[in-house]
């Protein structure tokens, strides 16, 4: 068992938002200019707010949709949102096992 109580490695769920950034007037400009970091944070804290502690929220290098972001990407399911404020109490409710929040999947056409 390791210090947190774990007998085994891994998440029931595991969220990563890109947290790259990209000099300024770079083309495909990058999340961290889009606020990418705080909306993290926010996403990571509401989570534990709630009490869902199988899961784990961090920041990543970039995924490499950079221009539909900030990006979020969730696993084991592989669903990809474009994360913000509004988006974060759904993202909530599906990293609790809600139902997967459509509204928010990431369109790389837009
Ligand atoms: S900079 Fe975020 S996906 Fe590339």
């Amino acid at each position: 068992m390791d210090p947190k109580g774990r007998t085994e490695p891994g998440y029931r769920m595991h969220a990563f938002i890109c947290g790259h950034s990209r000099p300024e007037g770079s083309v495909r400009g990058c999340c961290t200019d889009k606020n990418s970091l705080d909306l993290m944070r926010q996403f990571k804290i509401s989570t534990r707010e709630k009490g869902i502690l199988d899961v784990r929220v961090q920041k990543s290098g970039c995924l490499d949709f950079c221009e539909a972001g900030p990006t979020c990407v969730i696993y084991p399911s592989g669903d990809w949102f474009q994360i913000t404020e509004e988006s974060i109490p759904s993202l909530v409710e599906f990293m609790r096992g809600g139902k997967l929040p459509e509204q928010y999947l990431l369109d790389i056409k837009a």
